[in-house]
């Protein structure tokens, strides 16, 4: 596992961006993960821009989304679909049809069918993860089965109060989802997770450093042979 702390998230956008683009020019149809969450928006910057100044044609990139709230109208613009689309997809400049996410109908058909969709691109080359404060990835709560794959699933309170403020008020939330597996993330050839601020300190450093527990969902990376953390100093101060 490799551990980087960054003094501002500019920094630390454009190493992880780097990586990003290192799996794209060994592969132009490489195979990327996508996050939501406030965390990623700095490596999805600096991809953007790193892009844009070598001129790169990324129009052949695939990629799946980790994750979609269940139910929710596909146009809302908190959906992972119009977040995706509005903070990757465009300023990056990858192809629409290239770019999936999970259905927000969320039938156990729907996940099944993710699941083969991923398996048909050949897997997924490079995941890219922020981490909930309770040690969440993508939407898999603590207690998920670390060989879990891509399901329906309910949200913690916890989450529904970090993500209330995407939606005004906790009630507005959808209190479902549809997200990759443990199993499915762990299947990726690469990870990496990113952490910004003291909020995230505490789950850092039990996915990092304490037991490979189901309570963490994120512990079961130490499992992963090629995972880099990519972390700011705030995120990293509760690591020994
Ligand atoms: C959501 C997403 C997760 C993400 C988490 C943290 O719950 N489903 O994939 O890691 O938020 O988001 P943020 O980076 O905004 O703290």
């Amino acid at each position: 596992m490799d551990v980087r702390v960054f003094d501002d998230s500019a920094s630390l956008g454009r190493f992880a961006a780097e990586h990003v683009l290192e799996a794209i020019s060994a592969r132009p149809d490489a195979v990327i993960g996508l996050a939501t969450g406030s965390s990623p928006l700095s490596i999805y910057n600096a991809w953007a821009e790193l892009a844009r100044e070598r001129e790169l044609n990324l129009s052949g990139v695939r990629c799946f989304a980790l994750d979609e709230y269940a139910g929710i109208d596909p146009e809302h613009q908190e959906s992972y679909r119009t977040v995706i689309t509005n903070t990757v997809v465009g300023p990056v400049g990858l192809t629409p049809e290239l770019v999936h996410v999970p259905a927000t109908v969320a039938s156990a058909a729907a996940a099944s069918a993710y699941e083969e969709a991923i398996a048909a691109a050949g897997g997924v080359d490079l995941q890219i993860l922020g981490i909930g404060r309770n040690g969440h990835l993508g939407f898999n709560e603590p207690g998920s089965p670390f060989d879990s794959r891509t399901r329906r699933v309910s949200l913690t309170p916890e989450t529904i109060s970090d993500n209330a403020r995407f939606f005004g008020a906790p009630e507005n939330v959808p209190g479902e989802a549809i997200t990759q597996g443990l199993g499915t993330i762990m299947d990726a050839r690469k990870l990496i997770i990113v952490a910004i601020g003291e909020a995230k300190a505490k789950a850092v450093a039990a996915a990092i450093a304490g037991p490979v527990t189901e309570q963490v969902p994120a512990s079961i990376v130490q499992r992963h042979p090629d995972v880099v953390y990519v972390l700011d100093r705030a995120a990293a101060s509760l690591l020994p």
